[in-house]
């Protein structure tokens, strides 16, 4: 498995990918506009197979945000989540940022779970943040 930059020939995998991970799906338009104006897309590659995704954009100059992380269901709990937001906090700190935030759903245990591991930190709660009127957790990690 390899990390490396998201091209174009992956946006296909990468709205598969989305479609069997979030329910509401990740509308297209929002896809696009990480895909297009995203400060780090990196997909994980098995074989020229993309299983998994990270997207970042910029917040300001100081602080990222991770838009969205998913990876492919028969692909999960081996490790490429973990490598995918490692890869992702090490090219903010390169980029000098201080600061990554992120907003999660209050029921995603297993992703909670994750960015605890990878320190982040939930500092606010964010009522009916989502379409369906979940509340999200407001997520930090200091660099
Ligand atoms: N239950 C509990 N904890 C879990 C689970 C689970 N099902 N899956 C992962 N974790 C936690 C564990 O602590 C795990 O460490 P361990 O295996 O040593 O116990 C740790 O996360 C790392 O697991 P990875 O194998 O690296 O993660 P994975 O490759 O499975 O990807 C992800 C995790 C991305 C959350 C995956 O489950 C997924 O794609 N879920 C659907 C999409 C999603 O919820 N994305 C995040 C939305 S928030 C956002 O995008 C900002």
């Amino acid at each position: 498995m390899v990390i490396r930059e998201y091209s174009v020939k992956d946006f296909r995998d990468i709205m598969e990918i989305d479609g069997e991970a979030f329910s509401p799906r990740n509308p297209v338009y929002d896809v696009y506009i990480y895909v297009t104006y995203g400060s780090d897309l990196l997909v994980a590659d098995i074989g020229g197979k993309v299983v998994g995704y990270i997207a970042v954009m910029d917040i300001d100059r100081e602080t990222s945000k991770i838009v969205s992380l998913a990876v492919k269901k028969e692909f999960r709990r081996k490790g490429i989540g973990t490598k995918l937001l490692s890869t992702a906090i090490e090219r903010c700190k390169e980029r000098g940022k201080k600061k990554i935030i992120l907003e999660v759903r209050v029921s995603n245990y297993p992703a909670q779970n994750l960015y605890k591991k990878m320190g982040f930190k939930i500092v606010d709660v964010i009522p009916n943040y989502y379409q369906d009127g979940e509340d999200a957790y407001l997520m930090v990690l200091d660099l």
